[in-house]
């Protein structure tokens, strides 16, 4: 029997669910919103809104467990990464998810006591949770209250110039959500990483 480490404790799930529920809350409403067809809307428009700002407010006061939870526990140490060799890192993993994984190979970076997630993974959960995700909720208060978004930025207009990134990181983090659900499957068994966020703990592998 291998090695199991508790990596996902009760605060972590709580604040992953919310934030899975949300997102897609978001993702389909705002896909509503940006192909409405006031004959055939996917949501009808008003509710559309509705749905999505009170989904949006909910989401920021949802990552600020996130965010405070990992400045102070322990679990912030796996957003750390380290740049030298990174790119290798990088490749390596590509590789095995592209090749290696579908000839049986073993995991170049394997889940482990120092480890939680593989360079991939850690890459990709700092640009969508420190990056991304941040900017789409600024820029979401700033369409909810445009009064206090800068009239002209570099010429363009301030609103125009909020809307554009915002749609821009909602498409980013719905193709992050794409491929985060079919990579949550190349575990050590196919559902084992999503049990890990049921219960908390991950086998080594
Ligand atoms: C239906 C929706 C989702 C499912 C089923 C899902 C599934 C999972 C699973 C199985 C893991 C554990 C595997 C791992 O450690 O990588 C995980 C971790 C994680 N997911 Fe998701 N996810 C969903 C939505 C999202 C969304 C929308 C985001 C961000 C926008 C997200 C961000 C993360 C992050 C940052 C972690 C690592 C958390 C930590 O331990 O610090 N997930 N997810």
């Amino acid at each position: 029997m291998s090695e199991k480490y508790y990596f996902y404790p009760r605060w972590i799930r709580v604040w992953h669910t919310l934030n899975a529920i949300l997102c897609l809350m978001l993702i389909v409403s705002g896909i509503s919103l940006q192909y409405s067809d006031t004959d055939a809307p996917v949501i009808n428009f008003q509710a559309a809104i509705g749905i999505h700002n009170f989904a949006g407010v909910a989401l920021t006061f949802n990552y600020m467990i996130f965010f405070v939870g990992n400045l102070l526990t322990e679990n912030g140490r796996n957003y750390l990464m380290r740049r030298k060799g990174l790119r290798d890192r990088l490749w390596k993993q590509l590789r095995y998810y592209a090749y290696g994984f579908f000839r049986g190979e073993k995991a170049p970076f394997p889940v482990g006591k120092e480890r939680k997630f593989n360079p991939l993974q850690q890459i990709s959960y700092v640009i969508v949770m420190y990056a991304a995700i941040p900017l789409l909720f600024l820029t979401g208060w700033a369409l909810l209250f445009p009064e206090f978004i800068l009239k002209k930025f570099l010429g363009f207009s301030g609103i125009f110039l909020s809307a554009q990134l915002h749609i821009a990181m909602g498409f980013l983090v719905s193709v992050f959500l794409v491929i985060h659900l079919y990579v949550s499957t190349m575990g050590r068994t196919p559902l084992s990483n999503f049990r890990s966020m049921i219960d908390g703990w991950q086998e080594a592998h």
